[in-house]
C-alpha cells in the first residue's frame, strides 16, 4: 500500500531521514519508534508530502505520491498529529466534517458520518456535536482529532503520537478503539510513537529509527527476540522482554483440554495477564472462557515456558 524507496531528507546538509526504505502492506499497522529527533515525523510527513524529500520516492497504492497535487493527496490520506490540531473556532462536528466537506459530500451523509464517528469514540453525538474544542478535555480533543482524520474513510491513516497526551487508562482505551476501527475499515496505518510499549501493542510490524536511519523493520516478536543493534535492544529493555513476549500472545495459543478451579480468564486475554492472574491468586492453572463457556485451561508452567527466549 505504501512503498518508501530510499527516501532522504536533508536540512542544510544534515540528514533528518537517511536513505530509508520500507513497505507497508494493505491493512497493516506499522509503528515507527525512536528517540526524539530521530526523524519519525519527517518520515511520516513525506508520505503525505507536507515535507518534500531531498531524494527517493514514495509510492501509494502503486502510484508515485507526486502524481497528485499535495492538497489532493492529503484529502485522500488521514492525518492525526502530535497535539490535537483542532480548529479552535469550529465546533466538534465542523472539525470532523472538514475533509468530507472539501470532497463535496452532501449534508445528510456528513451528519451521519459525524454521528457514527462520535459514537465509535464513545462521545454521545447529541452532547458533543455542537461543542467547541476548548469545551473538551485533552483526551476528548485527541479523540476528535483522530475522528477527523478518519472522517472521509481514508485507505491510509498517518498518526503522529496521537495518544501522547493521554493518561495510561484513557490511552489504553484509545488504543483499543483504534484497533477496533482498523479491523472494521481495514485502514492501513502508520503510527509514530515514542514508546516501545505502544509500538509493540499496536504494530503488526515496527520500524525502529535512530539519527534518521532505519535500524530494524520487523514484527514485535522478532524485534524482542532478535534486536538488530544494541540500541534496539536498549529500547526493548532487557529487564522486561520476557513479559513483552507474553503480552504478544493470547491464552488461546496454549490452551489445553480440561478445567481448573476459580474464576476463568478469557481466551483472548494475553499470556501476560494470565500469568499475572495465576500468580496473584496462587493458582497453577486457570479455566479458560470463550463466549461465556469454559473451553479448557491454561497452566502457569506452560505460560512460563512461552516467556523464554525463542529458539
Ligand atoms: N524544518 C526543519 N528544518 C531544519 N531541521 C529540521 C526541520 N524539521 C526537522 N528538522 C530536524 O530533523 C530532525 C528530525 O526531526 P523530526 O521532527 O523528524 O524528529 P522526531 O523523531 O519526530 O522527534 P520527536 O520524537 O521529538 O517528535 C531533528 O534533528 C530536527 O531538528
Ligand atoms: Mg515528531
Amino acid at each position: 500500500m505504501i512503498e518508501i524507496r530510499e527516501i532522504t531528507k536533508a536540512y542544510d546538509g544534515v540528514r533528518a531521514v537517511d536513505d530509508v526504505s520500507l513497505t507497508v502492506e494493505s491493512g497493516e499497522i506499522v509503528t515507527v519508534v525512536g528517540t526524539s529527533g530521530s526523524g519519525k515525523t519527517t518520515l511520516l510527513r513525506m508520505i503525505n508530502r507536507l515535507v518534500e524529500p531531498t531524494s527517493g520516492a514514495i509510492m501509494i497504492d502503486g502510484r508515485d505520491n507526486r502524481d497528485l497535487p499535495g492538497h489532493e493527496l492529503r484529502r485522500a490520506i488521514g492525518y492525526a498529529i502530535q497535539g490535537y490540531g483542532l480548529f479552535p473556532h469550529r465546533t466538534v462536528a465542523e472539525n470532523i466534517a472538514t475533509v468530507p466537506k472539501l470532497l463535496g459530500w452532501d449534508r445528510k451523509r456528513i451528519d451521519a458520518r459525524v454521528d457514527e464517528l462520535l459514537t465509535l469514540f464513545h462521545l454521545e453525538p447529541a452532547r458533543f456535536r455542537a461543542r467547541m474544542p476548548h469545551e473538551l478535555s485533552g483526551g476528548q480533543q485527541q479523540r476528535i482529532g483522530v475522528a477527523r482524520a478518519l472522517a472521509a474513510e481514508p485507505a491510509v491513516l498517518l498518526m503522529d503520537e496521537p495518544f501522547g497526551a493521554l493518561d495510561p487508562i484513557i490511552r489504553g482505551k484509545a488504543q483499543d478503539d483504534l484497533i477496533d476501527i482498523q479491523r472494521k475499515f481495514a485502514t492501513t496505518i502508520v503510527l509514530v510513537t515514542h514508546g516501545m510499549e505502544e509500538a509493540i501493542r499496536l504494530g503488526d510490524r515496527i520500524a525502529v529509527m535512530e539519527k534518521g536511519k532505519l535500524l530494524q523493520f520487523a514484527t514485535p516478536a522478532e524485534i524482542i527476540a532478535r534486536p538488530a543493534t544494541e540500541f534496539v535492544a536498549e529500547l526493548v529493555g532487557s529487564d522486561d522482554r520476557a513479559f513483552r513476549m507474553l503480552s504478544l500472545s493470547p491464552v488461546s495459543d496454549i490452551m489445553e483440554p480440561g478445567d481448573a478451579p476459580g474464576s476463568p480468564i478469557d481466551a483472548t486475554a494475553s499470556l501476560k495477564d494470565a500469568l499475572s492472574e495465576a500468580l496473584w491468586s496462587g493458582r497453577a492453572a486457570l479455566p479458560v472462557m470463550r463466549n461465556g463457556a469454559i473451553v479448557g485451561r491454561v497452566t502457569r508452567e506452560s505460560i512460563i515456558a512461552q516467556g523464554g527466549r525463542p529458539q
